[in-house]
């Protein structure tokens, strides 16, 4: 039988689990949008570290957001791309399909676009210019034309008798500073806008982005920040267990738990340790997941892990940073979480001290602030990693 587990980035799993809460006030968030007709108050934007299920919160939303008549436009930022002219892209393709029928409306919109280097025919978008050739608009220009894009394709939208325009922006760190300051400001000024058109707007980064966007634009300290912490046990035993029970197959008390220990409220090593046990086991309908085969998926992930992401975060770990991950792994609890005094204690040296290398390993996604005087790893079981490397140097 095929494995019902989906590890991966982005992919959406086969039991969705654990973020009922804020679910829920999206949903409510929708709700406002939808009752008033004008735009939501702020940008809601959930930060966590990979593999936390950053993307697939968005898509459960944007699901739901259709689901109440939004049109849906998606976009994961890069840094290489002009983010301002592929935001425009989006909502222009988002909203293409309601296009022919707009009349004035449409057009204006495509005017707007084409200030943008951008051009609409049968629903197909194509950029004219690229980022760097003459004519395109300058910084300003550029916000003001964002912000049009933005208001005239939810007022589209509302010709249309939709609710309005739910705009989706996945890694949101990635995008330059210079358009990152554009993005957040015409943003800013859709919500803040007389027209106050009904667009909502949800975006996902890793745990640095409220710095990123708050050095980009004050404002968007206003932004709802969010952070999405790791599944508690309850909600995990769920991912783990429930996607198999359609298909027959249980898991034994015991492996459930190894795996579970093993993950540490992770979603993706959920998925991806209940996809190693799951191919070991090759189960039939009415067998079951042994502790056996969780041992067998623990050591095979591990290698997996070391091999690939470990090596990975470890290669982009200076001297300076490697040496506050030793000692950060050799106060760490099983879970990863060290304490900051047991920390300064080891090192000798102050928290301020240690600031600079605490904020270059959060800015490389290997470390986080969990609460006041604790750091934790991003990825349970790289604590280990990290002693074995000491280990292995010495
Ligand atoms: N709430 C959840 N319940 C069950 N599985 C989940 C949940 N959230 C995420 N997953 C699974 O975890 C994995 C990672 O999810 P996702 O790609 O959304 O994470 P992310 O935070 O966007 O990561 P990245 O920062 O790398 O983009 C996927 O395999 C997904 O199916
Ligand atoms: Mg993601």
């Amino acid at each position: 039988m095929e494995s019902p587990y989906r590890p991966g980035f982005g992919v959406r799993p086969a039991v969705f689990v654990g973020r009922e809460r804020v679910l829920a006030r999206a949903s409510a968030e929708l709700t406002r949008v939808a009752n008033s007709g004008h735009a939501a108050p702020a940008v809601t934007l959930f930060t966590g570290p990979r593999g936390l299920g950053k993307t697939v919160t968005l898509d459960a939303i944007a699901v739901e957001a259709q689901r109440r008549g939004f049109v849906p436009c998606w976009i994961p930022l890069d840094s290489v791309s002009d983010n301002v002219q592929l935001l425009a892209a989006r909502v222009a393709e988002a909203v293409a399909p309601l296009g022919a029928r707009s009349g004035g409306a449409w057009d204006a919109f495509r005017r707007r676009l084409a200030s943008l280097s951008l051009e609409v025919n049968a629903g197909i978008i194509k950029i004219t210019s690229g980022p760097d050739a003459a004519g395109r608009p300058d910084r300003t220009a550029s916000r003001q034309a964002l912000g049009d894009v933005l208001v005239k394709a939810a007022q589209i939208a509302v010709g249309h008798r939709q609710t309005g325009v739910a705009v989706f922006i996945d890694e949101f760190q990635e995008a330059p500073h210079n358009q990152l300051v554009v993005l957040c400001n015409a943003i800013q000024d859709v919500l803040t806008s007389q027209t106050m058109p009904p667009i909502v707007f949800f975006a996902a980064g890793l745990p640095n982005t409220p710095d990123k966007v708050m050095a980009a634009a004050s404002f968007t300290e206003r932004f709802n920040f969010r952070t999405l912490d790791r599944l508690d046990r309850d909600d995990a035993e769920r991912a783990l267990i429930e996607p198999c029970i359609p298909l027959g197959v249980t898991w034994d008390a015991d492996a459930a738990d190894a795996v579970l220990g093993e993950a540490a409220g992770s979603p993706y090593l959920i998925q991806k340790l209940g996809e190693e046990a799951w191919l070991v086991a090759e189960p039939i309908p009415g067998a079951a997941i042994t502790r056996a085969h969780a041992e067998a998926a623990i050591v095979q992930v591990r290698e997996d892990l070391d091999a690939g992401m470990f090596r990975g975060r470890w290669a982009k770990a200076t001297p300076v940073d490697r040496a506050l991950l030793i000692a950060m792994a050799q106060v760490a609890d099983a879970e990863g979480t060290a304490r900051t005094s047991d920390i300064t204690r080891l090192t000798g040296k102050s928290t301020p001290q240690l600031s600079h290398t605490r904020k270059s390993l959060i800015d490389k996604g290997i470390i986080e602030t969990v609460a006041k005087g604790q750091w934790r790893f991003t990825m349970p079981g790289f604590a280990d990693y990290v002693l074995r490397q000491a280990e292995a140097a010495s």
